[in-house]
């Protein structure tokens, strides 16, 4: 019989409540964390639908990657563009992308096709583009707010546009002011290739969106898996683990992407939660070359010692193990493969040898007692990986368990 593999797919139990909302560019309707840049924003952009085209604005975003400059944009935008509207008044938000649209010219379209359909594209200069567009809304009685995302691509590229665009209404006096401009960019230091006048206009309003700490991205990565997942999927020490693997990569969309693909692996393992092996494998689908080659000069001890902790983690459910416990699996191996056990404190060296290598992290649960009461978790690997590679160099070396 013929198997259908899309009625299996259909049949499996899923972990997922609304897949589509861990998409990375899914917009959540709450941003946790972000509420102080919403508001501060508000502020600022309020004149707008209090004393309609009286000003124009212009600010610039500023922040590491990853971190919901433009998820808050995109909600702010929305908000402005439909509170304004339930009072009558012309607001319209575009949001263009200068890694896509690189040049003055596709901007200027971009902005065009979103506020008049079925403008012919070719023929015109950007400064004909640029009056078109002036005299449009000046038609439609319209402000615009313009975000341009990912700036700098255009400010290395080509500047003039920014130079325009902010000096629009310079030479007039008391007329209707009708573009505002949120640009968004990683690092302020793009602003130098443009010319000192800009610079200085751009550099009054800057806000500046801080990195999360790791409890916001907890915060942030729950309120995520409670859109997605169906209830219990993922437990506690579980959000920990991914919340601290996505601080360390210090973006969201790491997280998501491999929490994502986590869900996936647990799908195919039909389970109908996230175990932490599931969480190891989305991260990392096989062990680096750079802990290839530090393995493979490690000393036969110091390897045995590395299992022991492998073999623990692969078989709990927690992603930390205690000190005493690896100990006491370190003792049984060497009992096994009869070798004398080495004493505590070089154990102790070995630990932390480890985690200058960037193997392990340690966290102490009880801050009097040294060493024994030690959790040690393995962040950035796969166990299964790990144990096979382990397994496969002391082979060469002799060991064989
Ligand atoms: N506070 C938050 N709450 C919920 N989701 C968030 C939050 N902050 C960021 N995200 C999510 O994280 C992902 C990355 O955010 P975003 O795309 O806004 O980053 P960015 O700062 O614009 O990065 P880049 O500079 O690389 O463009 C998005 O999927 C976004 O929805
Ligand atoms: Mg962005």
């Amino acid at each position: 019989m013929v198997i259908n593999y899309f009625e299996n797919l259909l049949k499996r139990n899923t972990i997922f409540k609304a897949e589509d909302t861990l998409d990375i560019n899914y917009i959540p309707e709450r941003l946790p964390h972000r509420e102080k840049e919403l508001s501060l924003l508000s502020q600022l952009f309020i004149s707008l639908i209090t004393t309609p085209n009286t000003l124009s604005r212009k600010i610039l975003i500023s922040g590491n990657t990853g971190i919901g400059k433009t998820a808050t944009i995109k909600i702010f935008g929305n908000m402005l563009q439909s509170t304004a509207h339930k009072r009558a008044i012309n607001i319209k938000y575009i949001h263009i992308n200068c890694r896509k649209e690189r040049t003055s010219y596709k901007v200027l379209i971009s902005i065009i096709r979103g506020i008049e359909s079925n403008f012919p594209k070719r023929g015109y200069s950007p400064q004909d583009l640029l009056e078109t567009i002036l005299n449009i809304l000046q038609h439609k009685n319209l402000h615009l707010l313009l975000v341009l995302d990912e700036l700098n691509y255009l400010i290395n590229k080509d500047g003039d546009l920014i130079y325009s665009l902010t000096r629009l209404y310079d030479d007039s006096y008391n007329c209707p002011q009708r573009i505002s401009i949120i640009g968004i960019v990683r690092d302020l230091s793009c602003l130098n290739n443009l010319d000192s006048s800009t610079i200085s206009t751009l550099q009054n309003n800057i806000i500046k969106f801080n990195k999360y700490s790791v409890e916001q991205i907890n915060d942030i990565l729950e309120y995520r898996i409670r859109l997605g997942l169906k209830a219990d999927t993922v437990n506690n020490d579980l959000l920990k683990m991914l919340s601290e693997i996505t601080y360390e990569k210090g973006d969201l969309r790491y997280g998501l992407n491999i929490l994502w693909k986590a869900c996936k692996i647990a799908e195919n393992k039909q389970l109908n939660y996230l175990s932490t092996e599931c969480l190891r494998l989305a991260n990392q689908e096989s062990v680096p070359y750079s802990i290839h080659d530090l393995l493979k000069y490690m000393k036969q001890e110091k390897l045995l010692l590395l299992l022991s902790i492998t073999i623990l983690l692969k078989n709990t459910k927690t992603p930390s193990v205690s000190l005493s416990e690896i100990l006491e699996q370190y003792h049984i191996i060497c009992e096994n493969i009869k070798k004398n056990p080495k004493s505590y404190s070089q154990l102790w060296n070995y630990i932390n040898e480890f985690k200058k290598e960037g193997l392990i992290s340690i966290e102490l649960k009880s801050k009097n007692i040294q060493g024994r009461r030690s959790y040690i978790k393995i962040l950035d690997i796969s166990l299964m990986n790990l144990e096979n590679l382990i397994h496969k160099i002391l082979k060469k070396k002799g060991v064989i368990l």
